[in-house]
């Protein structure tokens, strides 16, 4: 008996051009100084480990690291992939820890997005095991009406309600991370 296969997936792929600007990257890089400056005076004289949840926060980690003035080094960490199955079962798995030790370090975790909340939960409890000195977040976009947990961020670059967004780190099935601007992606456009 012939049996069928189901239909693959079709992705469609709007050029980044197409797709309004929610943020311009003049607007980003406004915010990241803002913030840059903000963490250098509330760390004054100290040192900073900078920790990015793969791979959404590269860009703007590698942003905010220039905007800080205090000594800071980074390390990044990696998790399971978004989607509905975190959502349901709320587990997120670890896949890369960090590299170094951050025992008595004063340490900033570094998102792109703060969303239902369960990553960066997850995450603050890991570190916290490690006994930093203080631990922070930083996000660049935090989508409160998403929230599942309750957990906020100390440094947040903007707000923004429940709309789907890519560039500046932000994907799309892995792609438009190199989008300068934070730009709404058309939800007619996901094809599935
Ligand atoms: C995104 C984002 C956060 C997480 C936030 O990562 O970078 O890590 O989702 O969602 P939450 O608050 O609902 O947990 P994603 O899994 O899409 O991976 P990516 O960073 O590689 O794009």
């Amino acid at each position: 008996m012939a049996t069928s296969k189901p239909a693959p997936v079709q992705l469609n792929f709007p050029p980044s051009s197409s797709m309004e600007v929610l943020f311009s990257k003049e607007e980003i890089a406004g915010r990241v100084k803002a913030l840059g400056k903000q963490i250098s005076e509330d760390y004054a004289g100290q040192s900073i480990v900078l920790i990015g949840v793969l791979k959404g926060a590269a860009i703007f980690l590698s942003d905010l690291a220039r905007a800080i003035s205090v000594d800071n080094t980074f390390d990044f960490v990696a998790v399971s992939s978004y989607g509905r199955a975190r959502v349901s079962s709320g587990a997120v798995k670890l896949i890369k820890d960090i590299d170094n030790p951050i025992e008595g370090k004063h340490v900033i975790i570094v998102e792109d997005i703060l969303d239902t909340g369960l990553t960066l939960s997850y995450l603050r409890g890991l570190m916290l095991q490690h006994m930093p000195a203080s631990l922070k977040i930083a996000t660049c976009l935090d989508k409160p009406e998403r929230r599942l947990v309750p957990i906020e961020a100390d440094y947040i670059a903007f707000q923004i309600p429940n709309q789907f967004v890519i560039g500046y780190g932000m994907d799309y099935a892995e792609k438009y991370r190199n989008v300068e601007d934070i730009r709404l992606f058309p939800e007619e456009a996901v094809g599935h």
